[in-house]
């Protein structure tokens, strides 16, 4: 499959392009709002797993390129720039494509990372309702940590939670994921639970905080 990552050249784009390039023999596209930012980390993602023994290329493009014709498009922007972004490719998107969204809202406080829901409910369910009718959403991969994820050296061994309304779907994204060395994908239901899965990722982050040795967690169900 062509698994294009709109924003891939940030954080969890760059953990998602690594594993996916790795373990997979998916074909996978970095996409930027800059065509020459995409190159660059493109580059930089080969040469990464160059170093590792994996000689893979990794195709790059400007985000509306990237999306055209990908079987999976994740929208690996930040949560406030999600709307956009889908506005930006939804003429590329068809009902073959599926749109992925790992993106949370939070806010910082004093006190610690608040989940920050849309008025959607959740960021998987406001990007149901930009996406075209025909185009399937799904959400995934809200709770890895894109640090660990991107650190190859790094066993991992997490969870991905994943919710949508179209089985098929859902099937893709959980084939993709399952691919990844060290994630298993777990159905949590359609996407009127998103929610619960997105506000988990603020819980992650203040247990990191406050907790000695524990960072870049992820989630295990067991
Ligand atoms: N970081 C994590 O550990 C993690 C884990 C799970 C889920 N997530 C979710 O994944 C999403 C991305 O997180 P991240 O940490 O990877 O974010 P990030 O590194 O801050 O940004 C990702 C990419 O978003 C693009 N971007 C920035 N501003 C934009 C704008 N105004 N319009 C469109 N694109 C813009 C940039 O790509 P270009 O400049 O190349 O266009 C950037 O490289 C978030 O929604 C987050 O909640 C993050």
């Amino acid at each position: 499959m062509q698994i294009a990552l709109l924003g891939g050249t940030g954080d969890i784009g760059e953990g998602l392009a690594l594993r996916l390039a790795a373990d997979t023999d998916h074909e996978v596209v970095v996409g930027s709002r800059k065509a020459e930012k995409a190159s660059e980390k493109a580059g930089e993602y080969e040469r990464e797993l160059a170093g590792r023994g994996h000689e893979v290329a990794i195709a790059h493009a400007e985000n509306p390129d990237a999306a055209d014709g990908a079987d999976v498009v994740v929208l690996s922007v930040p949560a406030y720039h999600l709307s956009s972004t889908i506005e930006s490719v939804a003429d590329r998107l068809d009902a073959g494509t599926v749109l992925v969204s790992p993106a949370v809202g939070m806010k910082r406080e004093d006190d610690g990372m608040h989940y920050n829901p849309p008025d959607a409910g959740s960021v998987t369910a406001l990007a149901r309702t930009i996406a075209p009718d025909d185009v399937p959403v799904v959400g995934a991969y809200h709770n890895l940590p894109a640090g660990r994820l991107a650190d190859l050296d790094a066993d991992v061994d997490w969870d991905v939670a994943i919710v949508g309304d179209d089985t098929a779907a859902v099937e893709t994204v959980e084939s993709v994921t399952a691919g990844v060395d060290g994630l298993r994908p777990l159905r949590a239901g359609g996407l009127g639970n998103a929610a619960e899965v997105e506000s988990v990722t603020a819980l992650l982050i203040n247990l990191a905080r406050h907790n000695d040795g524990l960072h870049d967690l992820g989630v295990r169900f067991q």
